[in-house]
């Protein structure tokens, strides 16, 4: 039976946190489709066409190194705004959604454009300081040298591109339930995201 979770919502708002953990609770696969367009945003870096390289993703491409970087993060956001890559990726995250055995997606788009009809959706968000202060931390631990102003202005600018491009912008789905993460901790932000779950399944079930 298919069952899609889709988790939507800005950079470093606690999504992949949630969603492994939402998916890790119910025995469901686990797809960041953040990492396809770091992929193909990787590939560009390295001077490949990004439509291109979005046609010839490969699933070997997603383990490669490096893809969580802040660089690899903007070049993501540049070439998710072009339609060709976004519709290049359709079909793959399309069929990952409506697998047997239940799915969760986190991205940008997948309660809007890739699964609207995704059985529950949430948006997780939090302010852009938490966000960009929760995203300074996993880089200082990853030992990238930056400083707090700077991925601030990152957070702020990805945000932006992300939430004004034309073709599936970052926006809420209609029917999604909002979950703020910006005074949660990891626990309460993951208990919230499965009562969420569990709420919008009684209410299907019910009719
Ligand atoms: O981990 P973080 O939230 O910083 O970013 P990500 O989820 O890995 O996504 C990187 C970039 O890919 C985003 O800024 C978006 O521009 C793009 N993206 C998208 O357009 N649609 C998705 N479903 C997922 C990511």
């Amino acid at each position: 039976m298919a069952f899609t979770i889709a988790i939507d919502g800005p950079a470093a708002a606690g999504k992949g946190t949630i969603s492994r953990a939402v998916a890790a609770h119910f025995g469901f696969a686990h797809l960041d489709t953040g990492l396809l367009y770091r992929a193909v945003g990787r590939k560009m870096l390295d001077g490949v066409e990004p439509i291109l390289a979005a046609q010839q993703l490969r699933p070997e491409d997603l383990g490669v190194d490096g893809l969580r970087t802040a660089a690899v993060g903007q070049a993501a956001s540049r070439v998710a705004v072009l339609p060709e890559v976004r519709a290049a990726l359709l079909d793959f995250q399309r069929a990952f959604a409506r697998r047997d055995g239940g799915a969760v997606l986190d991205g940008r788009d997948i309660g809007t454009v890739i699964c609207p009809e995704a059985e529950a959706k949430l948006f997780v968000t939090a302010s852009a300081e938490v966000r960009a202060r929760r995203r300074y931390e996993e880089l200082l631990a990853g030992g990238a040298v930056t400083d707090f102003e700077t991925v601030l202005a990152e957070t702020r600018e990805r945000d932006h591109r992300d939430a004004t491009r034309a073709d599936a912008p970052l926006k809420p789905a209609a029917d999604a339930l909002m979950i703020d993460t910006s005074e949660l901790d990891v626990e309460a932000a993951v208990a919230a995201a499965i009562s969420a779950v569990e709420a919008r399944s009684l209410e299907r079930l019910k009719g």
